[in-house]
């Protein structure tokens, strides 16, 4: 199956600059042969980016969010089925920024994962413990917890639109990377869970991510784990060299691993 790198920019970068920044990692960009490269830029420049750069290189873009609803009286809302209208074709739901800083709990996150499946977009789940729930040890029951609720609508022919990606909140921004052991460990856990809620095969063909402060100096460790299928990147994917090593990382892990 092939890994996936992507590139959660959270609100950085003007326009310009973003397409600077994807100019230079077009530039550089290896022959991906089992690496999907995704982007998720601000919002407002989406539509723009994927106009210009769609079929020129490999790039793919997503959204950082999207609406629980569906079109109505939604003032500043967009929806799910707007995304894929811009042509927009994957969006990260449930990142911890979004559930500590704007409200998602897991009924938000439920709808709009519900509404991103019902549209057609690829999602990237996000999930995660604090440090204070990995130092009680709750850390499995969480995760399981936010994975199972936000499936709870999610058949089993659907979850070919769905990768969970890791991201334990201790280690997002703050350079403490999970090391390749909690990580192996952790998507382990979550693999077995979609074994036992779905199918062996669906558990064996949904890729697992993983987040928090990945950068080159740790990222060859973490994706050659067995159950690492990537990354999902945010700090490092703001420049292009450590994001393009980040891509040949993958792809050296996905050789080796052959
Ligand atoms: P980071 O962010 O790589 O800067 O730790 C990861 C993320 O929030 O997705």
């Amino acid at each position: 199956m092939r890994n996936i790198v992507a590139g959660n920019w959270k609100s950085n970068k003007l326009i310009n600059e973003g397409q600077e920044l994807i100019n230079e990692i077009a530039k550089g960009l290896p022959s991906l042969d089992s690496t999907d490269v995704i982007i998720a830029p601000p919002t407002p420049y989406l539509a723009h980016y994927s106009r210009n750069f769609v079929a020129t290189n490999g790039i793919q873009f997503a959204a950082q969010q999207c609406s629980a609803n569906s079109m109505g009286a939604h003032t500043g809302e967009f929806t799910a089925s707007m995304l894929t209208s811009c042509g927009i074709q994957h969006v990260i739901i449930g990142h911890s920024e979004r559930r500590d800083r704007f409200g998602e709990n897991l009924d938000v996150v439920r709808a709009k994962v519900n509404e991103a499946i019902a549209a057609g977009l690829h999602v990237l789940l996000c999930c995660g413990e604090s440090l204070d729930v990995r130092e009680s040890g709750n850390h499995f029951d969480l995760i399981s917890t936010q994975l199972s609720d936000a499936f709870q609508q999610v058949k089993v022919a659907q979850m070919s639109q769905i990768t969970v990606a890791y991201e334990p909140v201790w280690a997002i921004g703050t350079g403490v990377t999970a090391s390749a052991e909690q990580a192996q460990e952790m998507h382990r856990f979550i693999r077995e869970r979609i074994e036992e809620w779905y199918t062996v095969k669906t558990a064996e063909s949904t890729r697992i991510l993983y987040g928090g402060s990945c950068k080159p100096s740790n990222a060859n460790e973490i994706f050659s784990q067995p159950d690492v299928n990537g990354g999902l990147i945010g700090g490092a994917a703001l420049d292009a060299k450590s994001f393009l090593s980040l891509i040949e990382a993958s792809e050296t892990s996905q050789k080796h691993s052959q």
